[in-house]
């Protein structure tokens, strides 16, 4: 991964956020400071982890409290985070506009206003790089889900903002996706969040946090929180 296009640590702060989507209060009171360079977010289905990557990104606002990333108010600022942080959705589908690979890659780059010419001879560098040469112009329609999903990584990993987020980002990727999407994150630069449901991917990571219907349940060296929550999930299912 490219290293961060700047020498401050980033930097996340949520201060007592309130998030109602739909019918749901999904935080109620939420605060956290973030600035590991990699931590974890764990928890059940529906606990907040993607909601709370979308609302980092200013797509889902909160009602009251407020947060921001790289000192960026996600309120007040939100048309310059994606300069600074970039979601790898956990549907590809919502992530991906174009239609063709080199076009999606290419687009990561003109939203941090590399012009389009300049953009698309990147793009096509960095598959050419990677050993995707091929991939430039197929029809992201023509892949598989897995494939999508890496082409969504590969776009994240071009523009290379100070703050990765990726939410269940091994979910679809292929045995080779994951060691390689593993080692990048190990060997970047960046500040990395990874939301999954595999505590693998994160058990050795400085801090996980476990989220339990919106609410910080533990948070702390990963290893411990993670042997919490699979204890936890014993107790509730019976099963060992
Ligand atoms: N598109 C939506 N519209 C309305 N409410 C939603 C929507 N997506 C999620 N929610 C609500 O927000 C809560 C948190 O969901 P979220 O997707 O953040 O959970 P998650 O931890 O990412 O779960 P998963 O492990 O299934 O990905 C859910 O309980 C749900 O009620
Ligand atoms: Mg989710």
């Amino acid at each position: 991964m490219a290293p961060i296009p700047s020498s401050d640590p980033a930097r996340i702060q949520i201060d007592a956020v309130t998030l109602q989507r739909g019918g749901t209060r999904v935080f109620d009171g939420l605060s956290l400071v973030l600035e590991e360079a990699r931590i974890g977010l764990i928890g059940d289905n529906g606990a907040g982890k993607s909601s709370l990557f979308r609302m980092l990104c200013g797509l889902d606002l909160p009602q009251s409290g407020r947060a921001e990333v790289c000192g960026l108010d996600i309120r007040t600022q939100r048309a310059r985070l994606p300069g600074v942080l970039g979601l790898m959705f956990q549907n590809p589908d919502d992530q991906i506009i174009f239609p063709t690979v080199a076009e999606e890659l290419a687009f990561s780059l003109q939203a941090r206003d590399v012009p389009r010419r300049e953009a698309r001879r990147r793009a096509a560098d960095f598959l050419a790089e990677r050993g995707l040469a091929h991939w430039a112009d197929r029809a992201v329609e023509g892949l598989s889900q897995g494939q999508r999903q890496h082409v969504c990584l590969l776009a994240l990993l071009m523009s290379a903002p100070r703050v990765l987020l990726l939410d269940e980002p091994y979910a679809s990727l292929d045995l080779p996706g994951q060691a390689r999407l593993a080692a990048d994150v190990h060997a970047g630069a960046q500040q990395v969040l990874v939301s999954t449901h595999v505590l693998a991917h994160v058990r050795h990571f400085e801090r996980v946090i476990w989220l339990d219907a919106g609410r910080v349940r533990a948070d702390g060296e990963g290893e411990a929180v993670c042997a919490a929550y699979e204890a936890d999930v014993a107790a509730r299912t019976g099963v060992r």
